[in-house]
């Protein structure tokens, strides 16, 4: 039999199999990610080799770098996650591996590397959408959360506002128009001369802050579920610009607030006006932020709506997301990728 033969038999076999125990990669990004996850909600181990470091001397991710590393990494971080889930590798049933979205070279450093895998173990390999994984991500989290649910879908990459009808059925309620408000967080921190990643610095300076400055997110979008965050990100760096220029002083603390203020003013809003479900979930890495978090929580109190986010290592970056994602994959019987499986920079929500 060839290798697509055997996976897709053993595939099948999966749907009906009592317990399963994938192997998942994530490389989309600046993070080289192996867990080891069984049935979904369990995570046996979930390794993260970070490049932070690497590319905060540039401000951001370098495409090129990013790649390099994740081949430098990939094989060590391999062994690890074997080694910490104290699993034979003749026990994994399938390997899930993120094939999009993302940056096309760091994606295919993952994608091979999984397909080898498969191919070398003869086991299905499973591609999984990044954001799919982030939404799995408060599986793990949350062990008795099940769909459906409503979902503020918020990264370096997306933001987006999602019904999510049951494990594998999404259903796309508004997303921004321009920029993903993570992306507008590392702009707002760059400006600010914060190091990379800016979301994180932008949260723990605001603490320090006041809301003094009308900073806003443009209302050409109020009566829709959609986003727009250009403008408020150029009307930031406009004004610490004009503020350098003319030699004049101003708080860092106090814009930092102020735009975080505004931003999740506007998601928490959108998110809870939206929200048709008695649950919101809140995924992707800005859900890491604590003052979005605060609000979320604070307006599903007073809706009557249960709140869900990810523990902070689930909600950035990581592959035990990918494995929960692909266990629910095998379950409902899509997802099997053949050998030719190649990166996307771009996936439907
Ligand atoms: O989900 P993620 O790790 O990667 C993507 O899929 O994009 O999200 C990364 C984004 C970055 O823009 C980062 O600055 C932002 O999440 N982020 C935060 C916080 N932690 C991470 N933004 C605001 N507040 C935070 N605490
Ligand atoms: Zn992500």
């Amino acid at each position: 039999m060839t290798y697509e033969e055997i996976a897709k038999q053993k595939f099948e076999e999966l749907k009906k199999k009592d317990d399963v125990l994938i192997l998942s990669i994530e490389s989309s990004c600046d993070e080289t990610s192996i867990a080891l996850v069984k049935n979904g909600r369990e995570v046996l181990s979930n390794i993260i080799a970070s490049q932070i470091d690497i590319h905060r001397r540039f401000g951001g991710v370098v495409p090129e770098v990013a790649s390099r590393n994740h081949i430098t990494a990939i094989s060590n971080i391999f062994d690890e996650a074997i080694k910490e889930a104290c699993v034979n590798i003749e026990d994994i049933d399938a390997v899930a591996v993120t094939y999009g979205a993302g940056l096309v070279g760091a994606l295919l450093v993952g994608v091979n590397f999984a397909k080898a895998l498969a191919y070398s173990l003869s086991i299905p390999l499973i591609a999984v959408s990044h954001v799919h994984g982030h939404i799995a991500a408060n599986y793990i989290s949350h062990k008795e959360l099940e769909p459906p649910f409503f979902c503020l879908m918020v990264s370096g990459g997306h933001t987006a506002l999602l019904e999510v009808q049951d494990y594998q059925n999404f259903h796309l309620v508004g997303s921004t128009v321009d920029d993903a408000v993570g992306e507008c967080f590392d702009k707002v921190a760059r400006v600010l001369s914060l190091p990379y990643p800016g979301g994180p610095e932008i949260d723990k300076l605001a603490l320090q802050g006041k809301n003094i400055y009308n900073f806003t997110v443009s209302n050409s979008l109020k009566d829709t579920f959609n986003f727009s965050f250009s403008g408020i990100k150029t009307s930031v760096v406009n004004f610490v610009h004009n503020k350098s220029q003319k030699g004049e002083s101003f708080s860092p603390a106090d814009v930092a607030c102020s735009f975080q203020e505004a931003v999740t003013d506007e998601l928490s809003t959108k998110a809870i006006k939206a929200c048709n479900q008695t649950k919101l979930v809140v995924a992707g890495g800005v859900g890491a932020n604590s003052r979005l978090k605060e609000k979320l929580q604070q307006a599903c109190k007073n809706e009557g709506i249960e709140f869900y986010s990810p523990v902070l290592r689930y909600c950035t970056d990581n592959s035990a997301m990918i494995g929960s994602a692909g266990y629910y994959m095998i379950k409902k019987g899509i997802g099997l990728a053949p050998l030719s499986l190649t990166a996307k920079p771009n996936v439907e929500l």
